[in-house]
């Protein structure tokens, strides 16, 4: 019984994350950026946009400016956050890929070291007064929520050790349509639980930050507002609107 709810749970969940997300986008791709307004100092050509771009996803550069503090405790966050996530991908495929068997140990580690982050960042909201101040609950509960995601986790790899090969047939089950039953394991269904609720809230909340960055005008247009006009689609047509009136 367990198993056949934890199986419609996450059907449920996976769709309101993929329509959630595309919907989001959708409306980032929508919006219209009118104003040439890149943060300077800022590449003037789209291969040093792209390069400040990758330096941003992977490094946390205006981050790494303003705050060093924030930037060590979210850097280390994501950083173990995408090991953990890497190593995941073992329930997901069989065979398992090489390069995903690699990872298994620094993975597994990185839950460790994701669990510190989150603690950091959380410990920050609560004791930075200027900080706590500005936070809101939906601040504290995505902290807590991968807090516990992480923790649940780890007590499965180094505590009460729950069936993986069971687990794995699960999750294979759900994607083949061909259902298996989970192993009962109060930490496994803890963290599946809150992994389905972390789906869901995603769409809504402000993990978005996660797909948004692409579209930050500051961050992805270039300065060249001298080389290129920049104007959007909507003024174009006012513009050849008026010229046709003048006519
Ligand atoms: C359907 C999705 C997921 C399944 C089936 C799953 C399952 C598991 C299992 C069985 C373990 C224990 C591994 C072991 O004993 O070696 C584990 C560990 C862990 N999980 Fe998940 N998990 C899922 C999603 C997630 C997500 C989305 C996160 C993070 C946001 C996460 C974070 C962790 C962490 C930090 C650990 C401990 C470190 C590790 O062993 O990798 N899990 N997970």
């Amino acid at each position: 019984m367990t198993s056949i709810l934890f199986a419609i749970l996450f059907y449920f969940a996976t769709l309101v994350f993929v329509v959630g997300m595309l919907y989001r986008i959708g409306v980032y791709t929508r919006t219209p950026a009118p104003l040439k307004i890149p943060t300077t100092p800022a590449p003037a050509t789209t291969g040093g946009v792209v390069l400040r771009m990758m330096r941003e996803v992977f490094l946390f550069e205006s981050l790494f400016k303003a705050n060093l503090w924030t930037w060590g405790l979210g850097w280390l966050f994501h950083a173990s956050l995408a090991l953990v996530l890497l190593r995941h991908l073992r329930y997901f495929t069989e065979p398992v890929w090489a390069w995903v068997a690699l990872l298994q140990p620094f993975g597994m580690y990185a839950g460790i070291t994701m669990m510190l982050g989150v603690a950091g960042l959380w410990a920050r909201r609560i004791f930075v007064e200027r900080i706590r101040y500005i936070s809101t609950p939906s601040d504290h509960l995505m902290l807590v929520l991968f807090l516990v995601i992480a923790l649940s986790g780890l007590v499965m790899s180094f505590v009460v050790h729950t069936d993986v090969i069971a687990v794995k047939g699960f999750v294979l089950g759900l994607m083949y349509f061909d259902w298996q039953s989970l192993p009962s394991s109060i930490a496994l269904y803890a963290h599946l639980f809150l992994v389905a609720m972390l789906l869901m809230i995603f769409p809504i909340s402000k993990l978005l930050h996660a797909p948004g960055l692409f579209f930050s005008p500051g961050r992805n247009q270039a300065d060249n507002p001298r080389e290129k006009r920049h104007i959007s689609s909507w003024a174009r047509l006012m513009e050849s609107n008026d010229a046709g009136k003048a006519k």
